[in-house]
């Protein structure tokens, strides 16, 4: 089966062809026109661009989209990262426009967003994202575009190898779900049961010490595996990718004024956390997968014998409260996270 890769760019089409060949698909590029990037998302764009070469060539295309968000900027350059200013000025631009901010407000997100469009119209998509900070000079000499200028824990993605950027890039994440699916869409699902964290055992750094689903499912709470920071692989939990740093904030930032201030959050298996609510209508509903693992934490509530339980995902962010046990649980905040 042949793929057109709707890419003018050398490394992407190496990196698409890497991804596809064990996949039995050879990607191939065409000279293709590019149509305009109309859409006001990373996956608008990437479909955009994947139905255009799809539609011309008559063969499958996929295409991906990316970019650079920074928070003090309201998101910018977003879906412009490639236009903001002229190559070879974007990073400063950046770092110009960040002059004095202290490091707290720097924060700032890759997406990567990857579709395939078939010529029946059916597609495939997914979306990685990885959290940092923008640095406060530009340090490295890898990577490329804004990869010196954004930086994890202290270090830059321009100062990582091309496979320490993989293990934890926007692109790497978008590039192992997208494969999933597209596995799932071709009927390549290697069958077996999902794993309680939904991580690929075989894949995991963590699988030694895992004491494996059998265990885990049994009620325990911590999935050590997604919890375990040297687990490179066990995004989206871990240290490099910042989520559960971010998560904190963002459960702060809330402001609830009788929860406790957020300090941590711990791998929750879903079915530890999984509550049921009742809504205005009457209606029960469960909000979160059993066999998921979530960042979450249970805190007190002031004056109260109720307490509050937090719990979230890359999307979604749900505070509740509860009595023992659980015991008539309200939804306080349930709410999509900002992209
Ligand atoms: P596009 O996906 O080729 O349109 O790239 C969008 C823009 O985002 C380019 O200007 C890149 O410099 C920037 N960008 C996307 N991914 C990365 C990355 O992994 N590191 C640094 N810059 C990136």
């Amino acid at each position: 089966m042949k793929f057109v890769i709707a890419t003018h760019n050398e490394g992407k089409l190496v990196e698409f062809q890497r991804l596809l060949e064990p996949m039995g698909i050879e990607a191939i590029t065409m000279d293709i026109t590019e149509p305009e990037e109309s859409g006001s998302t990373f996956a608008e764009n990437a479909y955009i661009k994947a139905a255009a070469a799809c539609q011309e060539t008559g063969l499958p295309a996929v295409a991906d989209d990316s970019g650079l968000c920074v928070d003090y900027l309201d998101g910018a350059p977003g879906i412009y990262s490639a236009r903001f200013a002229e190559p070879g000025h974007r990073r400063l631009a950046i770092l110009e426009k960040m002059q004095g901010v202290p490091m707290e407000r720097r924060d700032a997100h890759f997406v990567s967003a990857v579709c395939c469009v078939f010529p029946n119209g059916d597609k495939v998509e997914a979306e990685g994202k990885c959290f940092g900070k923008i640095a406060l000079e530009s340090r490295g000499e890898n990577g490329f575009g804004y990869d010196s200028i954004f930086e994890q824990d202290g270090v830059t993605f321009g100062q990582l190898t091309a496979e320490e950027k993989d293990a934890r890039s926007h692109r790497g994440h978008a590039f192992a779900a997208f494969e999933q699916h597209l596995r799932a869409y071709l009927g390549q699902e290697e069958g077996g049961e999902p794993t309680v964290c939904g991580l690929d055992c075989s894949q995991c750094p963590g699988h030694d010490s895992c004491p494996g689903c059998g265990e885990l499912s049994k009620g325990c709470m911590l999935a050590k595996c997604a919890s375990q920071s040297s687990c490179g692989d066990c995004r989206p939990f871990v240290g490099p990718c910042g989520l559960k740093a971010q998560l904190i904030r963002e459960f702060n930032a809330l402001g609830i004024p009788d929860m406790e201030e957020v300090k941590d959050l711990n791998a929750l298996l879903g079915s530890y956390i999984n509550l049921e609510f009742t809504l205005p209508g009457g209606q029960k509903t469960k909000l979160w997968k059993d066999n998921r693992v979530y960042l979450g934490n249970q805190l007190c509530k002031r004056d109260s014998e109720r307490c509050y339980g937090l719990t979230a995902d890359e999307e979604w962010l749900m505070v509740a409260e509860y009595g023992e046990n659980g015991a008539e649980p309200e939804i306080v905040v349930f709410q999509r996270r900002r992209k």
